[in-house]
């Protein structure tokens, strides 16, 4: 009987271990096949450029001559920074510009990507500190980041047409 019983254990702990097993390859394949390969942004980098990176970046490098007043202000800027701290993490995935595969695979690309999003953090603490002469200092920085990546990557014709800004659609709002 006890015999009887630790072999259906043994038996038990085998199948469970087999199945453990083809789980754990057919996890790690599909694992392969959706991983980080699969993650695709919606859009294209030039547009997160556009949209996102210029968009949040611009009142940041601002804020050291147009002088953030309020609390307001200072936390709008904080929201921008945090922004751009995510737009530069979000760089490291391709998204449906002809030349993002080809972009994102790059270390160097990654590497540019990795310090706007670290130049973007100083920004975040700057605004958080209420510290004109560190977001100044941190404006600085991410604009020496966004032309380092600029040099080593931006064709000399946009590949999507889509200029530093972007034309003004009739739903937008009068001002
Ligand atoms: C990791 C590299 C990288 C970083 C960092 C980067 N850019 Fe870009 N940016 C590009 C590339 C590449 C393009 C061209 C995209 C295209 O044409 O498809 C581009 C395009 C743009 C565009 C679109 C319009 C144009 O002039 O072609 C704007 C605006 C822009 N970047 C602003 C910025 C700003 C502002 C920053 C910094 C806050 C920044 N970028 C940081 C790579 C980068």
């Amino acid at each position: 009987m006890n015999k009887f019983r630790s072999i259906t254990v043994t038996l038990r702990w085998a199948l469970l271990v087999a199945a453990g097993l083809v789980l754990t390859a057919c996890g790690g394949d599909s694992g392969d096949d959706s991983g980080p390969e699969a993650l695709r942004l919606p859009v294209s980098i030039n547009e997160v450029m556009a949209s996102l990176i210029n968009h949040s970046a611009d009142p940041i490098w601002m804020a050291a001559w147009r002088n953030p007043q309020s609390d307001q202000d200072w936390r709008e800027l904080e929201h921008l920074a945090l922004q751009l701290q995510l737009g530069g993490a979000l760089l490291s995935l391709p998204g449906t510009g002809p030349l993002d595969d080809e972009w994102t695979s790059s270390e160097r690309w990654k590497d540019h990507a990795n310090q706007l999003s670290a130049a973007a953090a100083g920004a975040v603490a700057a605004a958080r500190s209420r510290d004109l002469q560190l977001i100044s200092r941190s404006g600085d920085a991410i604009v020496e980041v966004c032309e380092d990546c600029h040099i080593d990557f931006k064709p000399d014709l946009p590949t999507m047409n889509i200029y530093g800004e972007l034309s003004p659609l009739p739903s937008d709002p009068d001002r």
